[in-house]
């Protein structure tokens, strides 16, 4: 059954990434055309257009939190919907993503609750790796992450295995079960966030 969108969420896609040849922001390109084909407004961004020191709670106390933070709190702000696609370090998160999380999480405007912008749109969570497991495990971690922020991560999740090999020459994923992955998560991410308008 074809559930209703009643509203066109717009979409932002971050790579947890900076690496040349990334393979997340490799996905996180596939990705982005599954939601311009669903007719979508998709943006796509870099961490590294918001760098951010390590978090320091002496830091935020000093200088407040950075502008970096709170342009990306803005950024996610403006949109329904979150994916964020990240590779695995040692079973867990890259420190580039979780030190972004702990920052937004502690941008917090007047009339607002702390970490409010989690509160109020549906993320969507991905990871690619060259080996078997795709990054399951940083899934798992990012979810409870995300979760703790207040955030509602959508039930499907994407996690590609033997990532270098699963492309083909029009940089297409070839194993059809990883392509209609996409397209799921995809459609659960669009019809979940159009909700949350
Ligand atoms: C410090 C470090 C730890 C890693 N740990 C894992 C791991 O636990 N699981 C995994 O599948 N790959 C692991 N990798 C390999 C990464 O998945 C691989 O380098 C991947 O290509 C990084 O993502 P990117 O291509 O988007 O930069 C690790 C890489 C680094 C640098």
């Amino acid at each position: 059954m074809r559930s209703i969108v009643l509203f066109a969420p717009k979409i932002l896609i971050i790579p947890g990434s900076l690496r040349t040849g990334s393979q997340n922001a490799r996905l996180a390109a596939v990705v982005a055309e599954e939601f311009v084909r669903a007719d979508v407004e998709v943006t796509r961004i870099s961490l590294g257009d918001f760098p951010l020191p390590i978090y320091d709670a002496d830091l935020q106390a000093n200088s407040g939190v950075p502008a970096s933070a709170i342009n990306l709190k803005q950024m996610i702000g403006a949109h329904q919907g979150i994916l964020i696609v990240t590779p695995e370090y040692n079973a867990s998160l890259p420190p580039l993503l979780k030190n972004a999380i702990d920052w937004i999480s502690c941008v917090q405007s007047p009339h607002e609750e702390r970490g409010q912008v989690f509160h109020e749109r549906a993320f969507a969570i991905a990871s690619a790796s060259a080996g078997r497991f795709g990054g399951a495990r940083c899934l798992a971690q990012l979810r409870l992450i995300l979760t703790a922020c207040g955030a509602m991560v959508i039930p499907n999740q994407l996690a590609l295995s033997f990532a270098d090999d699963a492309y083909d020459d029009m940089e297409r994923l070839k194993r059809s079960a990883d392509a209609d992955a996409v397209k799921t998560m995809v459609r659960q991410l669009i019809t979940i966030a159009g909700d949350t308008r």
